[in-house]
């Protein structure tokens, strides 16, 4: 994301701690970050750790005489892409849907020329609270953004609804918010990760793919507007949000998985590194080790990538190919007997487990090799490939 000037309110709840670290993640991902207060929040954290974080002079105060013309509520929204307010209270989100302007942070919200997002933070009666929730339609109705909240352990003691997102996971929402919507009203389709084609009850044989790729292009895919709907084979990787994730082991299971959304996918993007055959001896109790070493037979999986790309009314194919050598050659090789209008092209040995990746994208009009990055930037010049791709159909 192109570094942004987000104005960070931050309302008086428990959950202001975290914000502190939101504002270090933000100045870290390129930001510059202003922090404004209401009076409460400074009862949980001083003014002072956001300032030696920010870089910049905290404001709690609507009568604050140090902006140039005495009007921070006016200034600082200004100067800043979006208006952030993390924690957002109950009593934040009820001044905020009904215009007030008694403090400098509900002064601000009212008087701001840029996007306003909140990420609300309560414990979970006051959350589902009927006033609270039509404040809360209320401010989406006024488009207004709302994150989260979460749902987990709350500083109460109680479980359930109404926590502040983690600091990571608004960074990741925020970056979304500003991105371009080139998949906007697009379905896309994505599998992910290995396979494992059990042995026994419990050995199997799988690879070491870790899912990064498969799960940055199901990031960037949201991020580009589009539904998402990732079928995932076993990888930990934590599921990302706003994204629907179907966990399979087998190709068997994944291409079961596939097969039943594929009808209402615009797009298919098979990153998964399925596993070419399965065990046909699979036995159901652990083998027990004997005096002759076990046979292992394999049978084929099915293909599911080619499987899709030849159906009658077969989405927008993109496919991966993972090679240790001759690696253009035998992906367009591959593009081809698949039917494939793009294939990610990669180095096995560079891009299995690793951060960056370094790909080139084969289609009809020839290679387009991109440089080494992150595999999250590597996922949104994919997208704007694939997007572009579709524009032209
Ligand atoms: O032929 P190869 O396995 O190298 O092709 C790689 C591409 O095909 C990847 O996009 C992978 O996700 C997909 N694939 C598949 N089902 C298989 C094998 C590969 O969908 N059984």
């Amino acid at each position: 994301m192109t570094a942004k000037r987000i104005l960070l309110g931050v309302g008086g709840g428990i959950a202001a701690y975290k914000s502190a670290e939101l504002t270090r993640q933000l100045i870290k991902a390129g930001h510059q970050v202003e922090v404004v207060m209401t009076e409460s929040a400074t009862r949980f954290v001083a003014p002072a750790t956001f300032q030696a974080l920010s870089g910049h002079t905290v404001y709690t105060d609507l009568w604050d005489p140090r902006p140039s013309n005495a009007m921070a509520h006016i200034e600082l929204s200004r100067r800043a892409d979006a208006f952030l307010i993390a924690p957002a209270t109950a009593n934040l989100l009820f001044k905020l849907a009904h215009g007030a302007c008694d403090d400098l942070v509900s002064t601000l919200a009212a008087a701001r020329a840029c996007p306003l997002i909140v990420a609300p933070a309560m414990n979970l009666q006051m959350w589902q609270n009927p006033p609270n929730q039509r404040n809360i339609a209320q401010l989406e109705a006024d488009g207004v953004t709302v994150f989260g909240p979460g749902n987990g352990f709350q500083a109460c003691g109680e479980t359930g609804d109404g926590r502040m997102l983690e600091p990571h996971e608004i960074v990741e929402l925020l970056h979304g918010f500003f991105a371009d919507k080139r998949l906007a009203g697009k379905k896309v389709l994505l599998t992910a990760g290995p396979t494992y084609e059990a042995i026994d009850a419990v050995r199997g044989i799988t690879n070491i793919s870790s899912g990064k790729m498969g799960y940055a292009l199901a990031r960037a895919c949201r991020d580009a507007g589009a539904e998402v709907t990732l079928v995932s084979g076993p990888t930990g990787m934590e599921a990302p949000m706003n994204v629907r994730r179907l966990d399979v082991q087998s190709a068997a299971e994944m291409q079961q998985a596939v097969l039943a959304e594929v009808g209402r996918s615009d797009v298919f993007i098979s990153v998964a590194a399925v596993a070419d055959y399965r065990v046909k001896n699979r036995s159901e109790h652990k083998i027990k080790k004997g005096a002759a070493a076990p046979t292992i037979e394999l049978e084929e999986n099915p293909d599911i990538l080619a499987t899709v790309a030849s159906l009658p009314a077969a989405p927008f194919c993109v496919g991966f190919a993972a090679e240790s050598q001759n690696l253009l050659e035998f992906a367009e090789a591959k593009r081809k007997r698949k039917k494939l209008p793009m294939l990610v092209a990669n180095l096995a040995q560079q891009a299995m487990g690793a951060d960056d990746n370094q790909v080139v994208l084969l289609d009809d009009a020839g290679q387009h090799p991109l440089p080494q990055m992150p595999k999250d930037e590597v996922a949104s010049a994919i997208v704007r490939h694939l997007a572009a791709l579709l524009a032209k159909r």
